[in-house]
């Protein structure tokens, strides 16, 4: 545990969204420098967090840059699968998650024993995960993917083997779609927060905005009816993009549009008003928080760094058996983007 100076404890109004203040960031700034530690921060994080920290981006692009970095420890303001590929990337760093409680209702959605069972009715099929997935799980799989590199992953499997795609439905609905690929099959899982962005919604969304282009991130119970929007011409189809959270980043910096309507965790519109701020960035649910990702509080963050917790293990037998698919996944695809 690393002491602290008597510094005034963040405040943190109640507001999810309020600075915690000079005083906090400062000492996080000193405690990260004493501990040799980067901060990564997801999209999703709160404001303050994804300010303070070193690097901000999507999983892939965290999960580059934390296989990449010289320091000694990672601290991950992110949800715990994402630790915990970091730690199977670099299992000889410190890898701290400010709350090791923050877990994923998609990462939740198969186990490995459930995987095995699955694998053994395809002995065949190459097993594509997604990251949101526990360290068991990926111990049990060929190659990784994030959703920015989800079609070039099962791009690069050979057209005549079948494929296990794992564990979002929405995503694996995706891929099939853009490859046009049959032997497929896809686990019935999702998110809670993304499968609550449904068609409903975003065609009342679209149907009032009829000037806005659309960000929908695949994980979305609503993607299906984002392309069927264009495909009717309710929307053109140039205004609808499907997009990881760091493709959304990169369109909305070459985007000539006034206004966006978002469909993703709404911590996603703090980057892109920050990438673009001429132009209108709307939630098409406002109410799609993630309650795993806002686990990750100022305050945490500051204790994470004093205390050195809460620190992410994962067995080593499991991070050698996962990590030549991690491995996989970071080397397939465009740089992450979000950075
Ligand atoms: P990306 O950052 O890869 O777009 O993932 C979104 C997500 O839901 C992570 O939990
Ligand atoms: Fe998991 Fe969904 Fe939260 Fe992402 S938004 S961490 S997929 S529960």
């Amino acid at each position: 545990m690393i002491a602290s100076p008597s510094v005034a404890e963040p405040r943190v109004d109640g507001s999810p969204d309020a600075w915690p203040g000079a005083a906090w960031a400062d000492e996080v700034r000193r405690l990260a420098r004493r501990r040799g530690a980067v901060i990564l921060a997801h999209n999703y994080q709160l404001p303050a967090i994804q300010d303070i920290a070193d690097h901000t981006g999507d999983s892939l692009a965290l999960s580059r840059i934390a296989a990449e970095s010289d320091a000694s420890t990672i601290v991950f303001c992110g949800v715990h699968f994402m630790a915990e590929t970091a730690k199977i990337l670099s299992p000889h760093k410190t890898v701290l998650i400010p709350d090791a409680r923050a877990g994923c209702s998609l990462a939740d959605s198969i186990t490995a024993d459930q995987l095995r069972e699955w694998k053994a009715e395809y002995p065949d099929a190459v097993v594509v995960s997604y990251v949101n997935t526990t360290a068991a799980v990926k111990a049990e799989t060929d190659i990784c993917c994030t959703s920015s590199n989800a079609v070039e992953v099962v791009a690069s499997i050979p057209a005549d083997r079948e494929v296990l795609f794992l564990p979002d439905q929405f995503l694996g609905a995706h891929v099939r779609r853009v490859l046009g690929r049959e032997n497929m099959h896809v686990w019935a899982g999702e998110c809670h927060v993304h499968a609550g962005i449904n068609g409903a919604t975003l065609t009342a969304k679209a149907e009032a905005n009829p000037d806005a282009e659309l960000f929908v991130h695949p994980e979305c119970g609503c993607a299906t009816s984002a392309l069927y929007l264009a495909g009717t011409g309710a929307v053109p189809a140039d205004r609808v993009k499907i997009l990881s959270t760091g493709g959304m980043l990169d369109a909305a910096r070459a985007s000539q549009a006034s206004s966006v309507l978002v469909a993703t965790e709404i911590g996603m519109l703090h980057q892109l008003r920050k990438a673009a701020p001429e132009i209108d960035f709307r939630a098409v649910n406002d109410r799609a928080s993630c309650r795993y990702m806002k686990m990750i509080t100022p305050e945490k963050l500051l204790r994470a760094l004093r205390e050195g917790r809460d620190e992410v293990h994962v067995d080593p037998e499991l991070a050698a058996r996962g990590r030549a698919a991690v491995q996989r996944m970071i080397e397939i695809g465009q740089p992450g983007g979000g950075e």
